[in-house]
């Protein structure tokens, strides 16, 4: 038995040493890991709206890990810490936390400076985070989540609508957001920002 997943386009295959961190072993289909993981999501969604949370604290290692931990801790025992191996996608695995801090300060500085809009910069900081691609996978997922308290808690604005549909699956709207992160790929935002808004 195990755990055999199918992958779509933009999707960061689990190694097979990542697997063995799988906390609910009667998981072994692709639909079920995504129905204990959804449920997962929705209490972090929980725990994000507890409080007010500070831009500092927002913009903090810990907290980023914090977050992923939050999404995924039920399922995954590698939830919330730094991935051990390397992917098709982001950085080498002993840069991640170096390039974190550098994806945290820019973030801080976009903010100081009013360099870009506040949709815009929490959307850069979003695309930095899935580039940097911090965990074993969820990186897409954390990402949005990310962007979301930056822009709601920092920023006061609603949270994004994200194409309003679930990007996890195949679809016209995965499609769209994929382009629009090869768009930001290439340093072109505004297909993302306005995807995001939709
Ligand atoms: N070329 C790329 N540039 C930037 N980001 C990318 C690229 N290809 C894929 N991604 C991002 O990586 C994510 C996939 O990474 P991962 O599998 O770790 O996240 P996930 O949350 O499990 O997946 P998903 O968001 O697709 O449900 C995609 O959602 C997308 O946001
Ligand atoms: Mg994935």
């Amino acid at each position: 038995m195990g755990l055999e997943l199918e992958y779509i386009e933009g999707q960061t295959p689990i190694d097979e040493d990542e697997k063995e961190g799988l906390r609910i072993k009667t998981i072994s289909t692709r639909g079920e890991l995504d129905e204990f993981e959804q449920k997962n999501i929705e209490q972090a969604l929980t725990w994000t709206i507890r409080k007010k949370i500070p831009i500092e604290e927002i913009l903090s290692e810990n907290f980023i890990l914090e977050v992923h931990r939050q999404m995924f801790d039920v399922v995954w025992t590698w939830a919330g810490t730094i991935r051990k191996t390397d992917k098709n996608i982001g950085v080498d695995k002993f840069q991640i936390s170096m390039e974190l801090r550098k994806v945290l300060d820019d973030c801080k500085y976009w903010i100081d400076l009013n360099t870009f809009p506040p949709d815009e910069i929490a959307i850069r900081f979003k695309h930095r985070l899935v580039k940097t691609h911090i965990f074993p996978n969820g990186n897409g997922r954390h990402s949005r989540l990310g962007a979301d308290i930056l822009v709601s808690h920092g920023f006061n604005r609603p949270v994004f609508s994200w194409g309003n549909a679930s990007l996890s699956k195949k679809g016209e709207s995965r499609k769209k957001y994929l382009e629009a992160i090869y768009q930001a790929d290439k340093g072109i935002y505004e297909p993302l920002v306005e995807f995001a808004r939709l």
